[in-house]
């Protein structure tokens, strides 16, 4: 049995509160382990100096959150409930995210209906119409040639990604494969490679089927903690470094100029990789937009550049794409080849049309549009119920918020709450890998998927979900 030892803040907090987030705290960060009994309340209120009905209330609270269980006869005990591992208890609700009489703010990827169907349906017309057969052979490894061209025709217009020809980029069946094709060329087993922390599950997947080892750096407001980083890398020598520059996923975070600079510096310096996966960087709400990493890489030397289309366009097409340094592409396009030989040509034919057109440019400004009216209207509603303590920084672009729940909240059973009250979304657990501290105080809030009258609705149930928890406390 641990001392729990405290000093109480002499502020407005309530004591029991107080208790509750120091266990709660010890309990995170391992000093208290699973099993592990807790002090009796009599002698630790003694020892503290307040009353046994501070104790009571701070396990209490800690019960009716999971982190410990009371045994009848015997006292409470670190629940085995909260280790810090990545949830999967999840993925059996991955139904729910499809049914509709549940209010979705999980999914980050736009819904069906207003995905361009008649114009991608008019240029798969004129594929057939013009190649014929030819459609439906194995196009090249490294992608269509044309679609090649016109991605990088676009890239140096938007992004003044600047490589020589389109030579660079490699095609591949959405950017999950692109990081699944990275591993296998660049990670042996017990490699290291760096991550921000929370990230994107996918790719943790992804390094750790290569059984590469996976180190996470903490998020600061405009990108990772460079000191940390640093550290890391100094004592692990990883192969790769893996980030999203632009409305990161899950924080939404951007990274400014200054880190970008830093982390090229640091590629240089350690000669390793930096995976740039820029999914949302077009779903921009502010004037400024900012540029990726990949363009202060002037000699292609250090950054795989990854690009998915499936936020912006449609996921079902499955293609990306990579720009990457020149020593790498022969080792790319050997792997891609063993993975599925080539990535669909009917698709990659069509979507080069597609870019082609002026298509394109309007379904981003009419994508841009209803998501800037959907991110203003849960911008506003959050700001409308914020006297439930909850924080967050606003985002610049992107699909979704990053919550940062009360002290007393835990993300896990707030969803619960919200889910048997019709409402979906992502707690913070599936961000992050190993024990963290803050694995469970924030939950992710996507308007992908929600209309806006459905955003009205799971907002209230939000709401309404945040007064009982309140009142439970
Ligand atoms: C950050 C990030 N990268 C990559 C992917 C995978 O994208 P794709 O559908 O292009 O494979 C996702 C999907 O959610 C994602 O969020």
């Amino acid at each position: 049995m641990k001392n729990v030892s405290i000093q109480f803040a002499n502020d407005q907090q309530p004591k029991y509160l107080q208790l509750f987030n120091s266990i709660k705290e010890k309990i995170s960060q391992g000093e208290m382990k699973p099993g592990e009994r807790l002090p009796a309340i009599r002698s630790l209120a003694s020892q503290l100096g307040v009353n046994t009905s501070t104790v009571v209330n701070a396990y209490k609270q800690l019960e009716s959150n999971s982190y410990i269980t009371a045994k009848k006869g015997s006292g409470y005990f670190v629940s085995n409930t909260k280790s810090g591992k990545q949830d999967t208890h999840f993925s059996s609700d991955l139904g729910l995210f499809k049914d509709t009489s549940v209010i979705n703010f999980a999914s980050a990827t736009p819904h069906p209906s207003i995905f361009p169907i008649e114009s991608f349906k008019a240029c798969i017309n004129d594929v057939l119409e013009r190649d014929k057969g030819f459609a439906f052979g194995y196009d090249e490894s490294n992608g269509y040639r044309p679609l090649r061209q016109s991605i990088l025709k676009y890239f140096n217009r938007e992004y003044s990604i600047s490589v020589e020809d389109e030579s660079f980029l490699q095609i591949v069946s959405g950017a999950q494969q692109g990081i699944d094709i990275i591993g296998k060329v660049l990670l042996n087993p017990g490699d290291y490679v760096v991550t921000e922390t929370p990230t994107y599950d996918g790719a943790v997947a992804a390094f750790k089927s290569r059984g590469a080892r996976v180190v996470s750096v903490n998020m600061d407001k405009d990108g990772m903690d460079m000191e940390e980083l640093e550290k890391k890398v100094r004592i692990c020598k990883p192969k790769l470094i893996y980030i999203m520059s632009r409305y990161q996923n899950p924080t939404t975070v951007c990274y400014s100029q200054e880190k970008l600079k830093e982390l090229l510096l640091l590629a240089k310096e350690n000669n390793l990789y930096i995976v740039e996966d820029d999914s949302m960087s077009e779903l921009c709400f502010e004037k400024e937009k900012s540029t990726p990493l990949k363009t202060l890489d002037t000699g292609n030397e250090y950054v795989i550049y990854l690009k998915s289309f499936s936020k912006i366009l449609m996921p079902g097409l499955r293609v990306g794409c990579m720009v990457m340094p020149y020593q790498l592409l022969s080792d790319f396009t050997n792997i891609k080849h063993t993975s599925d030989i080539s990535s669909s040509g009917l698709i990659q034919r069509s979507l080069d049309l597609y870019f082609r057109s002026e298509k394109w440019d309007e379904h981003l400004q009419y994508m841009k549009e209803i998501y800037r009216g959907r991110f203003e209207f849960m911008l506003n509603s959050l700001e409308n119920i914020s006297k439930y303590g909850f924080k967050f920084q606003k985002p610049g672009g992107g699909l979704y918020f990053w919550v940062k729940l009360p002290r007393y909240l835990s993300a896990k059973l707030f969803y619960q709450k919200c889910k048997s009250n019709g409402l979906v979304f992502i707690p913070s657990g599936i961000f992050y890998d190993n024990m963290h501290k803050n694995s469970d105080d924030y939950i992710r809030l996507s308007f992908a998927s929600a209309g806006i009258d459905q955003i009205r609705e799971g907002m209230a149930i939000l709401e309404k979900c945040f007064q009982n928890m309140n009142q439970d406390v």
